[in-house]
């Protein structure tokens, strides 16, 4: 995996982030098991709650357009700005809608500050025990 090319479609998905509101901008690129990166960033809304994270929409763009199988995601968020001061972790919500299409052990979860700074997760350490699919089966 090309994990500096996958935070680099991550900082540039984050160019696009709608957040007039909160003014944190986070972008995500989600890279499919064959090889495609699909990217998305936060889009807020006046009415707060209909507001979507970066990975949600990087996520929700692939799976609309047939893809279901993926290997990582690469997060960039920060307050409004160039620099990346901080690490941008997917929130609990987000972890979930991951979860629903991909194998907790497997799927890599990438938070980074630049294609050099960067911290690496599977997403089962980010969602222990999660519900899923299988439960329903
Ligand atoms: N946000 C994301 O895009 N991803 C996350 O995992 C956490 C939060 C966005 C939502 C909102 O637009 C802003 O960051 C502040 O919460």
């Amino acid at each position: 995996m090309d994990v500096k090319k996958l935070i680099a479609a991550a900082l540039f998905a984050r160019r696009a982030s709608y957040s007039p509101y909160s003014g944190y901008q986070v972008g995500a690129a989600l890279l499919t098991q064959k090889g495609k990166i699909y990217t998305g960033c936060n889009i807020e809304n006046a009415a707060f709650t209909p507001t979507i994270c970066a990975e949600r929409t990087a996520l929700f763009k692939a799976v609309s357009e047939g893809e279901r199988k993926f290997a990582a995601i690469a997060v960039a968020g920060s307050p409004k700005g160039e620099q990346i001061t901080q690490y941008s972790w997917p929130c609990g919500v987000c972890r979930q809608v991951l979860r629903e299409f991909c194998d907790p052990e497997l799927f890599t979860v990438i938070v980074a500050k630049s294609e050099e700074e960067y911290e690496i997760r599977k997403l089962a350490e980010l969602l222990p025990e999660g519900f899923g699919p299988e439960n329903l089966a």
